[in-house]
């Protein structure tokens, strides 16, 4: 397979119009911020959490490693400082973290310098959603991103990796997100080849029309223990055969530089859908994406294998310049573009940081 970059538009030239910049070694800025608020979860999605690695005795961070919430907002306050404009809050399951809507809370307020609010996003399984979409709206946050593989129960469970994964709780968190204005949502699909594509035109049919944003994610190599191969990746190419052969779709162009996910909509006025093609079309060039772990290490990359620890500075109490400096000085050095070197395979995975740990 061939990988390639997508076309799409860069940043702007005048960065300085749009906050303040903060930019890698590939001159892109920081922009967004992935905050893993736990490393648990109550679902083992074989593509991300694998029984067979993440079972009864595997360790997870204890309470006391985790960065507190007043320690997430400092380091998301000098992020906001150096240009970030969107906060995603991950995990793990982020709903496994006692008091979140505290957190929420008190990240909602943060202003960029240009005096607007950031985004503030959750991803999330959603099977504890339901009772709790009314609080994070009342605490201040923006929109939601659900993961949902299949709509069959058993495709559904063998995908999560769990036997009684609740798909009905987990299409009443969709309901109530939806419900009480945590919109757009977004449900994301991995496709893995042989298990679950045959779900993507129920899944299509099932959203279209709804304003939800239905998007399709190749199944990456994240982590060592995931057991990816490149023959279970089912391509964007793929994907969009199989949804066009039913459904007609235009292209729509990005809404800002560095997102993800490819954009179309139906040509019936079905609503919106995406493609996320990270495998087979690459969007490395425009990445401006800070990743902080659970146990605070900031990583450059998804696909990274060293992170750079904040938590014993902030622990020995040093000042918020010099942890501003500390993040300038980590993405300045930057230099990654796993997505697009995939191919070349020039870099040795040994030491890659698995997802559930480094916030997806
Ligand atoms: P939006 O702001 O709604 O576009 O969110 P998002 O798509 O950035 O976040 P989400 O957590 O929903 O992630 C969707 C998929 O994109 C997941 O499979 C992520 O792992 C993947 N993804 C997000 N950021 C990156 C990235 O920087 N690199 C790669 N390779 N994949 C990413
Ligand atoms: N490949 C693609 N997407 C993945 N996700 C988790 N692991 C993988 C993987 N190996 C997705 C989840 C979730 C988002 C945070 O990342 O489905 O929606
Ligand atoms: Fe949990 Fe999300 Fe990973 Fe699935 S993809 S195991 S729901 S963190
Ligand atoms: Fe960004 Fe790394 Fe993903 Fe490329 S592979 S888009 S550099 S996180």
């Amino acid at each position: 397979m061939k990988t390639t970059t997508d076309a799409s538009p860069s940043w702007p030239e005048n960065l300085s119009a749009h906050g303040p910049s903060c930019t890698d070694k590939l001159h892109r800025p920081l922009r967004d911020l992935r905050i893993s608020v736990t490393d648990r979860c109550n679902l083992r999605c074989t593509y991300c959490m694998p029984r067979e690695i993440f079972g009864r005795k595997f360790i997870f961070l204890r309470h006391a490693e985790l960065l507190s919430f007043e320690e997430i907002v400092r380091i998301a306050r000098q992020g906001i400082a150096l240009g970030v404009r969107k906060i995603r809050l991950s995990g793990g399951e982020p709903l496994l973290r006692h008091g979140i809507e505290r957190l929420v809370e008190m990240l909602a307020p943060l202003c960029g310098e240009d005096g607007k609010p950031i985004e503030l996003a959750m991803t999330s399984n959603a099977t504890l959603l339901a009772k709790k979409a009314r609080d994070l709206k009342n605490a201040g946050l923006g929109r939601l991103n659900i993961s949902l593989d299949a709509l069959d129960e058993t495709t559904f469970r063998r995908m999560c990796g769990s036997r009684n994964a609740p798909i009905g709780a987990v299409l009443e968190g969709i309901a109530a997100a939806q419900a009480t204005g945590l919109t757009p949502v977004k449900v994301n699909a991995v496709v893995k080849r042989g298990v679950n594509e045959d779900e993507i035109l129920p899944l299509v049919h099932h959203f279209r029309h709804t304003g939800i944003i239905l998007r399709f994610i190749e199944f990456m190599d994240v982590g060592l223990s995931n057991g990816w191969r490149l023959a279970d990746v089912v391509t964007a190419r793929e994907i969009l055969a199989r949804i066009t052969a039913e459904y007609p779709l235009r292209p729509l162009g990005p809404l800002c530089p560095g997102e993800v996910a490819k954009r179309w909509e139906f040509a019936d006025g079905g609503g919106e859908i995406g493609v996320i093609a990270s495998v087979s079309q690459a969007f490395c060039h425009e990445c401006g994406r800070l990743r902080l772990s659970t146990d605070g290490k900031l990583y450059t990359c998804l696909f990274a294998g060293e992170g750079t620890d904040l938590r014993d500075m902030l622990r020995a109490r040093c000042d918020d310049g010099a942890l501003r400096q500390h993040i300038a000085d980590v993405w300045h050095e930057r230099g990654d573009r796993y997505s697009q070197m995939r191919q070349a395979m020039t870099w040795n995975p040994v030491g890659k940081i698995e997802m559930s740990y480094i916030g997806g």
